[in-house]
């Protein structure tokens, strides 16, 4: 192992982060939307299937590559796999460009809490916050003051190191994150009209279940879970070595679809509470719609709202920060504070572009998510399936009664559905 890799200090701290990575924007903003699109409940339906049966198995390869080996992505597929090592590379490069682009995204958020606690959204017309969330995108130096304040944040949280550091802040920060979420939730619940966005979110109407509606559930499963990009594999290579991966996996999936439905439950009645705003009005949903309805709730709920939202994506920005990390620490023997320097300032520059030129930023998400993603989650099953001996993952598996008796059923997944499934898509994708 390598010097001054740290490990989390317990299970909790554990499944903590691996949450805390799992649960950010994608939960946020881009669940409930897509719910809505694609047919309610019956899209909920379609999204949890993937994820048991797609993701979580992805999961659990790329978790029992990092945890038997203790290594980043490229350390751990050279010594597991050494043919596949070229993903490595890929997964840390997908890693740092989404921590480049997504700490944009972080940056709206951290200003809309600045602006929830200082000015407020009182008396907001639609009008009025669409010119907002236009005047902050395209004013230079805001866009890049709040991008470089949201990237220093997360470069501090990861000079902290990953127990105090990654472990302390997602320990305390994520139960707090689940009170903040539930408490607008009943506040959301509580406004009148909100049982039509309910009706919204959970009327099944199977007829939506269309081809782009089974690629944005698979594709948000996928993201939703982090996975492709090693983030899973690194946190679960500081996971305490008699730490049972089989129940974290379930736990880590349980939080984050949980807190997805609690987002769409926040979210959506509040929305239809306010007549004349579209539900469907995807990223912008958050940023434009989101303040309107505050003018109608007002008090602290705009604050503790933002507050979620930052929270939220500075849990999941940590975790791709430090698969770059880990891999200057691990393979080229660096120290962990030189290793933030270095890739807060290269993060710095690329999301720079990004922050100023949307086209940057498009292709930056395309890429990652489209392609990267996808790939790396395939070669992780491939590896798991077919070229480490079957003993390692069952080992992982056996260490719990519930763990060894889905084995088979995690195998078959494993081996036959999830690289054929993954393969096709990874194959749409690029057409
Ligand atoms: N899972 C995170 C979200 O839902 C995004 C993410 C993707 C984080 C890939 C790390 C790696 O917002």
């Amino acid at each position: 192992m390598a010097v001054g890799r740290g490990s989390f200090s317990s299970r909790f701290a554990a499944i903590m982060a691996l949450a805390g990575s799992a649960i950010g924007l994608g939960n946020i903003w881009r669940f409930p939307y897509m719910v809505g699109q694609h047919g309610g409940a019956a899209f909920i339906l379609l999204y949890v299937f993937f994820c048991v049966f797609l993701s979580l198995p992805v999961f659990f390869a790329e978790g029992i590559l990092g945890k038997t080996s203790r290594l980043n992505p490229l350390g751990a597929l050279r010594a597991k796999a050494p043919k596949w090592s070229w993903a490595g590379y890929m997964g840390i490069l997908a890693a740092f460009v989404i921590t480049s682009y997504y700490s944009v995204v972080g940056g709206w958020s951290l200003d809309y809490f600045i602006r929830s606690i200082s000015r407020g959204f009182h008396g907001m017309t639609m009008e009025e916050s669409a010119a907002v969330f236009h005047s902050i995108t395209a004013t230079s130096w805001e866009v890049l003051a709040v991008f470089v304040g949201f990237l220093g944040l997360t470069a501090l949280i990861v000079l902290a190191g990953v127990e105090k550091g990654i472990g302390g802040f997602s320990k305390v920060m994520m139960p707090l994150l689940f009170v903040m979420m539930l408490l607008i939730v009943v506040r959301s619940l509580s406004l009148p009209g909100a049982g039509e966005g309910l009706n919204y979110l959970l009327k099944p109407d199977f007829s939506k279940i269309d081809g782009p509606a089974i690629a944005s559930a698979l594709g948000q499963s996928f993201f939703s879970l982090s996975l492709g990009v090693g983030c899973v594999l690194t946190y679960c290579s500081y996971m305490p070595e008699d730490e049972n991966l089989f129940a974290t996996g379930m736990w880590t999936a349980l939080f984050d679809t949980i807190f997805a439905l609690l987002a769409g439950f926040a979210v959506m009645p509040a929305v239809f509470s306010v007549s004349g705003l579209e539900p469907g009005a995807g990223p912008s949903l958050v940023f434009e719609t989101l303040p309107v309805v505050f003018t109608k709730m007002g008090g602290i709920v705009p604050v503790v709202f933002f507050l979620a939202v930052l929270v939220a994506a500075l849990t999941s920005s940590i975790s791709m920060f430090e698969v770059v990390v880990a891999w200057l620490i691990d393979e080229k023997g660096m120290r962990r504070g030189r290793a933030v320097l270095l890739v807060f300032l290269a993060a710095l520059a690329l999301g720079a572009v990004c922050a100023l030129a949307p086209k940057v930023f498009s292709a930056c998400d395309f890429a990652t998510s489209n392609i990267f993603m996808t790939l790396g989650a395939l070669v992780f099953v491939i590896v798991i399936g077919w070229v480490v001996p079957k003993s390692e993952p069952f080992k992982e598996f056996s260490s719990s009664p519930s763990g060894a008796r889905l084995f088979p059923v995690f195998w078959f997944l494993l081996k036959w559905i999830c690289p054929i499934a993954i393969a096709a898509i990874a194959v749409t994708n690029l057409l």
